[in-house]
């Protein structure tokens, strides 16, 4: 029997045409063969609140929020999750029966998850983590880290007093260094990982030397496009373990579509290709 209101879902952004999310959920929909839909909806600034507020009445059960909404959302939201609070933004919110509007961010476990998927095994607690950058990204990134056990962040930033904001945020576990000195902070790190611009399409390159970087390190950054950014295929050149962007964004898809969709997703090979292909 159709059910009295398919479930729709929607990234929510402005610009919003750049999005993989559809893709994504889309691919899991068809997949899974559940009756729903998931679609890109730009929202100018000044429509954002009216609009979340009306589409849960529409029939939306949730949204995935992005640039430039995912802080100020967290504002309108009846509840925010711990993680979400702790990151200062949300990118999944949930439409509750009545009306509430739940905050959550899957951007730390959904980078935590794709980490988890690599062989051999990524071990967080292994050693320190290096962190390249000091934005929204790296909140998600070191607050996951922390969450997971890594014994130390060494923060890194071009502004220093970004770095050190986040280190007031995030305490004593987080240590900041200067970014001239980001090459050579890299021997004791297990993980190094990159949440600046850096490296993206019309962006600069990003220029750190991984030649200090300890043997078995796991490098990883979170920009996908390109798929292999420099700092990645320094990192296979020098035999490290060298893990691209793509799968974080994937797996921040999971809890959302699982939430709004009742069946939790599988992030595999086809699904990649399938984002890929575009
Ligand atoms: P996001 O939310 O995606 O992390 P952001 O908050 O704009 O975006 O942060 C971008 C990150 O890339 C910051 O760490 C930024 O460094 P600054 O805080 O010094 O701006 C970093 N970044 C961007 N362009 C850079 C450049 N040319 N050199 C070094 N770092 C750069």
């Amino acid at each position: 029997m159709t059910p009295e209101r398919i479930p729709l879902a929607a990234v929510v952004g402005w610009p919003i045409s750049h999005s993989k999310s559809p893709r994504i959920h889309g691919y899991w929909l068809k997949k899974y063969g559940i009756q729903g839909h998931y679609i890109p909806v730009g929202i100018r600034l000044q429509e954002f609140e009216s609009a979340l507020r009306s589409m849960s009445k529409l029939g939306f059960v949730g949204v995935n929020v992005t640039i430039p909404y995912k802080e100020s959302v967290l504002a309108m939201a009846n509840s925010v999750s711990d993680r979400a609070a702790l990151i200062g933004a949300a990118n999944t919110i949930s439409f509750r029966a009545d009306g509430g509007i739940h905050a959550d961010n899957t951007d730390g476990i959904g980078f935590i998850n794709n980490l988890r998927q690599e062989e051999p095994a990524w071990d967080p607690s292994a050693g320190p983590a290096v962190v390249l950058g000091a934005g929204g990204a790296a909140r998600a990134v070191i607050s996951s880290l922390l969450a997971e056990g890594a014994p130390k962040i060494i923060l890194t930033n071009r502004t220093r007093a970004r770095a050190e904001t986040l280190q007031q945020h995030f305490g004593g576990r987080v240590e900041v260094r200067n970014w001239i000195d980001a090459p050579d902070i890299l021997a004791d790190a297990a993980t190094i990982v990159n949440t600046t611009s850096l490296g993206m399409v019309g962006q600069p390159p990003l220029e750190i030397s991984l030649a200090k970087a300890a043997f078995g390190a796991l490098v990883t950054d979170i920009v996908y496009s390109p798929l292999k950014t420099n700092l990645l295929i320094e990192a296979e050149q020098r035999g490290l373990l060298a893990v691209d962007g793509l799968g974080m964004l994937l797996h921040q898809a999971v809890p959302g579509f699982h939430d709004w969709f009742g069946t939790k997703p599988e992030v595999d090979a086809e699904l990649r290709a399938e984002v890929l292909a575009e």
